[in-house]
C-alpha cells in the first residue's frame, strides 16, 4: 500500500458561500495534514493530529506555505480544438465553419488524435485540472484516443464521441445510426473503465437532424445514468437558426427537452439568452448551465447572467469552464479571472471564495461527482493542487500587502495561470513535475 503525508495550507468547500464572509461555507487549515493511502484521502485535518495518527513510513512532502485544494474541475471543453485557440473570427458560426469544423476533420486519423491526447492532458496537469469533461470529434477514434490516454494516467475523466449528421463538412457527419451504434461502443469500451464517464454527446441542434435527436433520446433512456452534453443557447445567430430547423419547439431549450435530453446529467455549454421559461425549465428538471467566460468574450457571444440564473426563485444549476477552442485558456483561474469581469459588467459581484468553491466542488456537485472529487473530505479520490499565488515576480511583489486568504485567493485568480501550479495530484500521485 502506498502512503503519502501531504502538509501544507489546505482549503476545501463544504457547500457554496452565500458571500464574502460566509465562513462556514469553507474549511480551512493553516497548518493540515492530508494522508493519502492507494490513490484516496486516508485522513484530514491538524498536521500535529494527523501526523500522530498516521503510518510512521508514510513518505512526507512538505508544499508549505503554498495553498492545496482539490483537484480543479473543467466542465467544457473541446479536445480537438488544441490547435483552433486563437483563431480570428467575426462570430460562433463562422468560426465554427471556417476554422473549427476543418481542423476537427483530423480525427479521423488514430495517430493525430492520440498525439492531440497526450498534449491535452499534459495541458491539464500542467493547470491544475484533475477532470475535465471533452466534446471528442465525431470519429470513434478520437473517444478512443481521450479515454485511453486518461486510463494511463489514472485520471477521472468525461467525454463524448460528437454526434452531428448535417450542416458540416462530409468529414465530419455520421449518421443517425452511426451515430448511435459507435457511442453504444465507446460506452461498452470505456465507461467505467479506470476513472472514465462516457457523455451522450450530440453537438447541438444545428449539426443533428431530428432523427439523430431521437437516437439521442434512445441512448439517454437506455444509459439514464451517464451525462448529456451539448450546447445550448451561446449566439443570437445560432438561435435562430435553431428556431428554424425546429420550428414545431417552443424555444431552444424546449428542442432538446422534446428529445427526453433535459436531465439532472445534462450539461448545456454556455445558456447566455436564456428566456425566464427556459430558465424555469431548466430549473425543474435540474440541468446544469456551463458558464464559459473567456470564449463568450472571445467569440463575442454575450455576457452570462450567474446571479439572475443561479439566484432566482427556481434556480439553474451552474458550473464554469474553459470551452477550449472557442475558450482562450487551459487555467481554471483566469476562466474566473474573467467571469468575474462579465460579472462586473452586468453590475454585479463574484466573490473569490465563489470562485474557488466553483472551480472545486461546484463542478464536481454539478457533475454529480461530489461524493469522489472536488472536496478534501476521508474517503474520496486524492486528486489536489497545490498553488502559489507568489509564483511570478509581479505576484510576489503584490503578495507582500496580501494579509488575508479572501486577498490571496483573489490576488491568484486575478494574475495567475499554470505558473501557479506547483503541483497536481492525481491519485495521490504527483504529475506536474515529471512533464
Ligand atoms: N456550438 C457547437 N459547437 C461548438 C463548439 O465547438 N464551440 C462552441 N463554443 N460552441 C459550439
Ligand atoms: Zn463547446
Amino acid at each position: 500500500m502506498t502512503k503519502t503525508f501531504i502538509r501544507g495550507r489546505l482549503l476545501s468547500f463544504l457547500r457554496r458561500p452565500d458571500a464574502i464572509d460566509d465562513a462556514a461555507s469553507y474549511r480551512y487549515e493553516e497548518d493540515g495534514g492530508l494522508l493519502v493511502e492507494d490513490g484516496r484521502i486516508a485522513a484530514v485535518g491538524p498536521y500535529a493530529q494527523v501526523r500522530a495518527a498516521a503510518p510512521e513510513d508514510a513518505e512526507e512532502i512538505d508544499h508549505r506555505p503554498h495553498l492545496i485544494l482539490p483537484g480543479l474541475i473543467d466542465t467544457h471543453l473541446h479536445f480537438p480544438q488544441m490547435q483552433v485557440i486563437g483563431s480570428y473570427a467575426a462570430n460562433l458560426l463562422e468560426w465554427l465553419n471556417t476554422y473549427t469544423f476543418p481542423e476537427e476533420c483530423r480525427f479521423v486519423e488514430s495517430a493525430h488524435a492520440a498525439r492531440i491526447a497526450r498534449h491535452f492532458y499534459d495541458e491539464m496537469i500542467r493547470h491544475g485540472t484533475t477532470t475535465a469533461v471533452a466534446y471528442c470529434s465525431v470519429h470513434k477514434a478520437s473517444a478512443d484516443a481521450y479515454f485511453a490516454e486518461a486510463l494511463a494516467r489514472g485520471m477521472c475523466m468525461v467525454g463524448g464521441k460528437v454526434m452531428m449528421d448535417r450542416n458540416a463538412p462530409q468529414g465530419l457527419l455520421d449518421t443517425p445510426q452511426m451515430g448511435y451504434d459507435e457511442t453504444r461502443a465507446v460506452i461498452a469500451e470505456w465507461h467505467g473503465k479506470g476513472r472514465n464517464h462516457v457523455a451522450i454527446t450530440p453537438r447541438f441542434a444545428i449539426t443533428s437532424t431530428p432523427a439523430q435527436m431521437e437516437m439521442a433520446a434512445a441512448l439517454a433512456r437506455e444509459f439514464p445514468d451517464l451525462h448529456i452534453q451539448t450546447h445550448l443557447s451561446e449566439n443570437h445567430d445560432e438561435i435562430r437558426f435553431t428556431s428554424e430547423l425546429y420550428p414545431d419547439a417552443i424555444d431552444y431549450t424546449d428542442v432538446y427537452a422534446k428529445y427526453g435530453l433535459l436531465g439532472h446529467k445534462s450539461l448545456f455549454g454556455h445558456c447566455i439568452h436564456l428566456s425566464d421559461r427556459e430558465a424555469d425549465a431548466m430549473s425543474e428538471a435540474g440541468a446544469v448551465a456551463v458558464h464559459c467566460p473567456t470564449s463568450n468574450l472571445f467569440l463575442g457571444s454575450g455576457l452570462f447572467p450567474l446571479k439572475n440564473l443561479s439566484r432566482r426563485e427556481k434556480p439553474v444549476r451552474i458550473a464554469v469552464a474553459t470551452d477550449i477552442g472557442g475558450g482562450t485558456s487551459y487555467s481554471m483561474v483566469k476562466t474566473m479571472d474573467e467571469a468575474y469581469k462579465i460579472q462586473q459588467l452586468l453590475g454585479e459581484r463574484l466573490n473569490p471564495f465563489d470562485s474557488f468553491y466553483h472551480m472545486t466542488l461546484g463542478n464536481a456537485e454539478a457533475l454529480s461527482l461530489a461524493d469522489r472529487i472536488g472536496t478534501l473530505e476521508v474517503g474520496t479520490d486524492a486528486d489536489f493542487v497545490v498553488l502559489d499565488a507568489a509564483a511570478t515576480p509581479a505576484m510576489a511583489l503584490k503578495m507582500e500587502v496580501v494579509r488575508s486568504l479572501t486577498d490571496e485567493l483573489f490576488l491568484l485568480q486575478t494574475m495567475g495561470d499554470d505558473r501557479a501550479v506547483r503541483e497536481t495530484y492525481v491519485a495521490g500521485r504527483p504529475m506536474k513535475a515529471g512533464l
